[in-house]
């Protein structure tokens, strides 16, 4: 089932998301509807804020470098991420990043090269993931919603400056 998309400038977007301990049968709802919302507006990663969950829950939608290559089914390439850790970061790149809660606005944003993240998938077992393409951009934008931030919060101060302005004329703000 799908849910309503918080949208940027809602306050709740800036809380601070709490980890999971439970593993139970709402957090699997939770992913499932995280899942539908996110195929349904074409994005490739959600984060459970996004939908008001306010825990620390993924879902990422893009295949895992050299591992997915061939597979059909969608759903086989989803990520689910709860609980993510950074364990490494380092280099630098810079890519266009947009976002389900900014709808048609899309910058440039400052980006580590590499990840390693640590994370619990739904029932709770450990995993580890690294990536230095497409993935490590996602994973760093997602993982900036559970802590309460949005990609154009990155823009220097101008082009924020001009962001907030379009925004506002287009009629996202009321
Ligand atoms: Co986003």
């Amino acid at each position: 089932m799908t849910r309503e998309i918080i949208i940027y400038p809602d306050k709740r977007l800036k809380l601070i998301s709490e980890e999971v301990t439970q593993f139970d049968e709402s957090l699997h709802n939770l992913l499932d509807d995280m899942y539908d919302t996110m195929v349904s507006k074409n994005g490739v990663g959600l984060a459970a804020i996004q939908v008001g969950v306010p825990k620390r829950v993924l879902v990422i939608n893009i295949p895992i470098k050299d591992e997915d290559q061939g597979r059909d089914q969608p759903r086989e390439n989803t990520l689910e991420i709860i609980n993510p850790v950074f364990e490494e970061r380092h280099g630098s790149t810079v890519f266009q990043e947009g976002c389900l809660s900014v709808p048609s606005v899309y910058e440039d944003v400052d980006r580590f090269e590499f990840v390693k993240i640590s994370y619990q998938d739904r029932h709770g077992n450990r995993h580890e993931i690294e990536n230095d393409d497409f993935l490590a951009i996602v994973i760093q934008h997602e993982i900036d919603h559970l802590d309460g931030k949005v990609f154009i919060e990155k823009l220097s101060f101008i082009k924020r400056k001009k962001f907030e302005k379009e925004w506002k004329k287009s009629g996202k703000i009321k």
